[in-house]
């Protein structure tokens, strides 16, 4: 099993996902640069895990400069949370080291030995996961079974959401797993997810490995394989889920979503809570990153457009809540009405607003 990501004590090393699932090399962080570079590239990627990466890049930080100030602390976090605009984990990770770092200070007046404590954070971070990936992989398949109450399904997912994404198991893909591993699955369509290829690529890679049967099928196809009634629900995961449900997650997912209520097919979006941004009001409200166009006119480097064709890139897209069946976070499932139901399963945690 390839692991996404390893601390190593001194470095923090991370599969290269660019070169899934052809060649497994690694990529080593070693500076805040690096780390900025591996999560802007897309060495890694995925909204958990690029929080992951940066709160990672922190403790790096933190280890390289144990006369570093607060200030020179909060400096770097704000710049790594500009490696990518979509995925809030990734402030959400930030900012959590920036209060740990804030109260540091307040209490020894310095950030000496602020490595350790950060560094013990992020491994009991890292151990938390897997438990939540878990609990929210129950709930689906349990609520599935109080919609679609069939022996076994057949499901439909859209971009990478596994454990290269999430860290053990994973979120919408997790799902999938856990219900494999039940007898559930009858087979999986894994989208392709253009023009990146996570799809194809990783969510593939992944579902080999467990054996779970699939076939890649291009994002244009979704709506002919949802009127032959091939497919009994739709799994994704999420970067940012605004307070009113809307959530963003990789473009074509709005698609999959509005396709899916057409013909009646349960739509859930399985994201941890550190993908919720309650200061975003609604989808509107949330940062949509555009990537290079090079990524559509060009594959692995051999042009596939004609030469002054110009190309848009969204990277991703807001899928709006009355798509969507419900929000399944470790807090819990979130269903309608979205804004007051997100209240309440998130009382009393640190994501409430
Ligand atoms: O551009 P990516 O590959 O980082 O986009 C990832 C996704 O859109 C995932 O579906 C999302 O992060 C949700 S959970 C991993």
């Amino acid at each position: 099993m390839v692991e996404a990501l390893r601390w190593n004590e001194d470095s923090l090393i991370l599969i290269d996902q660019r070169e899934l699932p052809l060649v497994e090399k690694y990529f080593s962080v070693k500076t805040i640069q690096d780390c900025y570079d591996a999560i802007e590239k897309m060495v890694v990627r995925g909204a958990p895990l690029i929080g992951f990466t940066a709160l990672w890049g922190m403790v790096l930080w933190a280890k390289d400069n144990p006369t570093g100030n607060f200030e020179q602390f909060l400096e770097q976090a704000e710049y790594l949370k500009q490696s990518r605009p979509t995925a809030v984990n990734l402030e959400f990770e930030l900012n959590r080291s920036i209060t740990k770092a804030e109260a540091f200070t307040q209490l020894h007046g310095n950030l000496v030995g602020f490595d350790s404590e950060l560094e013990r954070f992020a491994k009991s971070e890292m151990d938390q996961i897997y438990s939540d990936n878990l609990s929210m992989a129950k709930m689906a398949l349990d609520d599935l079974d109080k919609i679609v109450n069939k022996p076994t399904y057949r499901l439909m997912t859209l971009c990478n959401t596994g454990m290269l994404a999430c860290g053990p198991m994973g979120t919408a893909l997790g799902v999938i797993s856990y219900a494999f591993s039940k007898g559930r699955v009858e087979h999986v369509y894994a989208s392709e997810t253009r023009p990146y290829l996570q799809g194809a690529r990783l969510t593939a890679f992944e579902l080999q490995q467990q054996d779970i049967p699939f076939e890649i099928s291009v994002e244009g196809a979704c709506s002919y394989l949802m009127k032959q009634g091939l497919v009994d629900a739709i799994f994704v995961g999420a970067d940012r889920i605004a307070a009113n449900g809307d959530s963003a997650n990789k473009i074509g997912t709005s698609t999959l979503a509005i396709v899916a209520k057409h013909y009646g097919i349960p739509f859930y979006v399985v994201a941890p809570t550190s993908s919720f941004d309650l200061n975003a009001n609604s989808g509107d409200d949330i940062p949509i990153e555009m990537r290079s166009e090079d990524e559509i006119l060009s594959f692995r480097n051999q042009r596939v457009a004609p030469l002054g064709a110009r190309a848009i890139n969204p990277s991703f897209d807001i899928t709006e809540h009355m798509f969507i069946e419900g929000i399944i976070c470790e807090k819990g499932i979130i269903k309608y009405p979205m804004s007051t139901n997100m209240v309440e399963k998130l009382k009393g945690s640190c994501y409430a607003k």
